[in-house]
């Protein structure tokens, strides 16, 4: 199974401020960059309770009929009517076997701790962080401590006209 990161970030590397705002990305991600099409690419979303919890308080569900798997240890807030949610736990290694039972191919890593987690168990294939220009200080890092160096293969970076500057990575590629 592939898992692939698509995420926003300040300059400065933080996906959300302390709070969990989002405030400093542009509204609805400024300009295309490639967001439905990488969507379209995936089957299935895994995302951690915080973000689950960002998401639900956006006015509309923004994964349409997508399995979304809610990492949690903890009982989830109810999902939207419609919304496709089922909560599960454990290590990154249990979650992709549960999911590969299955048959998804493709899942859609998001969430810091979630991503950082995933990261370190070396289940990240593909990294898509798309940064907008502003400085925030501090917040959420998208990146975090790791035991041994992630070597990343650079596929592409995009200079988009609103100022966004997206990268591509493969992971573990040397
Ligand atoms: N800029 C962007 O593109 C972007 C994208 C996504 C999210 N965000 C922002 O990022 C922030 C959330 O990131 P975050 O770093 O706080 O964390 P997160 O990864 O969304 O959520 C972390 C929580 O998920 C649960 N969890 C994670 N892995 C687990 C596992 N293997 N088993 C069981 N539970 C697990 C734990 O919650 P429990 O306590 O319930 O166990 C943990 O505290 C939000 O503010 C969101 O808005 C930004």
């Amino acid at each position: 199974m592939k898992a692939s990161v698509f995420v926003g970030t300040s300059l400065d590397g933080f996906m959300a401020r302390v709070d969990g705002s989002l405030d400093f990305l542009p509204p609805g991600g400024g300009e295309p960059h490639g967001y439905e099409e990488f969507m379209a690419t995936v089957d299935a979303l895994v995302i951690g309770r915080n973000t689950y919890e960002v998401v639900l308080a956006f006015d509309e569900w923004p994964y349409a009929q997508k399995p979304v798997f809610v990492l949690s240890t903890r009982q989830l807030a109810k999902a939207p009517t419609g919304a496709i949610v089922e909560q599960m736990e454990g290590s990154p290694a249990h979650v992709v076997s549960q999911l590969e039972k299955r048959g998804i191919q493709h899942i859609y890593v998001d969430g810091g701790i979630t991503i950082q987690a995933f990261l370190r168990a070396g289940l990240v294939q593909h990294l898509t962080i798309t940064r907008v220009p502003v400085l925030i200080g501090t917040g959420i890092p998208l990146f975090g401590a790791t035991e041994r160096d992630i070597l990343l293969k650079h596929i592409a970076t995009r200079a988009y006209a609103s100022g966004l500057a997206q990268s591509e990575y493969e992971v573990g590629v040397s």
